[in-house]
């Protein structure tokens, strides 16, 4: 997805949180140190090296072994597996280790084939980090380096959730599910955005990102020659009749400004120009601001796609493939977590350099 920040930032908000006001001495000495040739330069080997090995979700096997050699040499220890190929290290400062609050970084990447031609292009056929997660999990060990260095000076507990497969396949359920997020009190996640230029940052408070899951709707009816439709039940037409009045959730029943799309994105069925199919699918998408809001679209694609196909005398099913791959929750920003970063990237970058966010309809298991 399509958020954006960088995880300077987010380790700003940790110091912040951690050390008090105020947070500009540290903000200027850690931007120094990120600036310095060589940790550049080191930073620069790791993500060109991620990104020639791009690895799908739930597959980032060299990936995360990476990770842990660069914190083994950093000094950070970890808990390593954790969602199968993800890795959760851990600095502890001084005083009682309160708070605990965590940086998160997403390490999959896509199934795209890399078309531009550089020394450090994706070596994998049909893989390629096409969505900058390379880069996230080069800046979280930068934020390991940074945060390991000045370890006395923390008060709490830092998590480092290196997490795998966030394109599609909710990997940040299964760290969750796994406990390892059970004592954290604050969580910041990242997203480059290339359409912002380097050092400026953009979040906002409250609905960020929505929340979105997937259907698959089968129509059943009846086949038959194309001269003869009176001996068919026709799935075509009563598919075309459920994706026409699905376009009236949005337009109709949900509030313009609360947010929600309906999308048909696939469909299939018949073969031939001369006979009428027994059956149709077709496939889409839900998205809404609020997560309330996707239970209900959840309810109406059902019921209308069902009651449409019977007034076609077809029968119909719609499958959300939970089961397959989990809806992503929206990412709701706690405001003032947000008005906190704020401040405290304002006192890095200037507050010319810190913009409001717009709403996004992209996904982010991060939510
Ligand atoms: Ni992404």
């Amino acid at each position: 997805m399509a958020a954006a920040s960088t995880l300077l930032l987010a380790l700003l908000f940790c110091f912040h949180l951690s050390l008090a006001s105020p947070a500009a001495p540290f903000a200027g000495e850690l931007l120094g140190e990120a600036r310095e040739p060589g940790f550049a330069t080191w930073l620069r080997g790791v993500r060109r090296r991620i990104h020639q090995r791009p690895e799908l979700a739930f597959q980032e096997h060299c990936t995360s072994e990476l990770v842990r050699a660069d914190l083994d040499a950093i000094g950070v220890p970890y808990a390593w597996p954790v969602a199968r190929t993800g890795v959760v290290a851990t600095i502890v400062g001084g005083g009682s280790g309160r708070p605990v609050v965590a940086l998160r970084a997403d390490m999959d990447a896509l199934p795209v084939q890399e078309l531009v031609d550089w020394g450090h292009k994706s070596q994998e056929s049909g893989k390629m980090h096409a969505c900058g997660h390379d880069a996230h999990t080069t800046m979280l060990l930068g934020a390991a380096k940074l945060l390991q260095d000045r370890k006395g000076e923390l008060k709490g507990t830092v998590k480092l959730v290196f997490q795998p497969a966030e394109e599609g396949h909710g990997g940040a359920y299964y760290v969750l599910q796994e406990g390892a997020l059970d004592d954290v009190s604050a969580i910041f996640g990242l997203h480059v955005n290339p359409t912002l230029p380097v050092s400026v940052v953009s979040s906002r408070p409250g609905p960020f990102a929505a929340t979105a899951a997937r259907f698959l709707a089968t129509v059943n009816g009846k086949g038959a020659h194309a001269a003869k439709p009176h001996e068919s039940i026709d799935p075509v037409v009563a598919a075309s009749t459920a994706i026409l009045s699905l376009q009236q959730i949005v337009a109709r029943e949900i509030d313009p400004l609360q947010g929600a799309v309906v999308s048909i994105t696939f469909v299939k069925g018949g073969k031939v120009h001369n006979a009428i199919s027994e059956s149709v699918t077709f496939r889409g998408t839900l998205r809404s601001m609020k997560n309330e809001g996707l239970s209900y679209l959840m309810k109406r694609i059902k019921e209308i796609v069902q009651e449409q196909s019977a007034v076609h005398r077809c029968t119909a099913s719609v499958d959300f493939m939970e089961g397959k791959k989990r809806p992503y929750p929206a990412v709701i920003n706690d405001e003032g977590m947000y008005a906190h970063a704020k401040a405290v990237a304002e006192s890095l970058l200037g507050e010319e350099n810190v913009k409001v966010a717009p709403q996004l309809v992209c996904a982010e298991d991060f939510g």
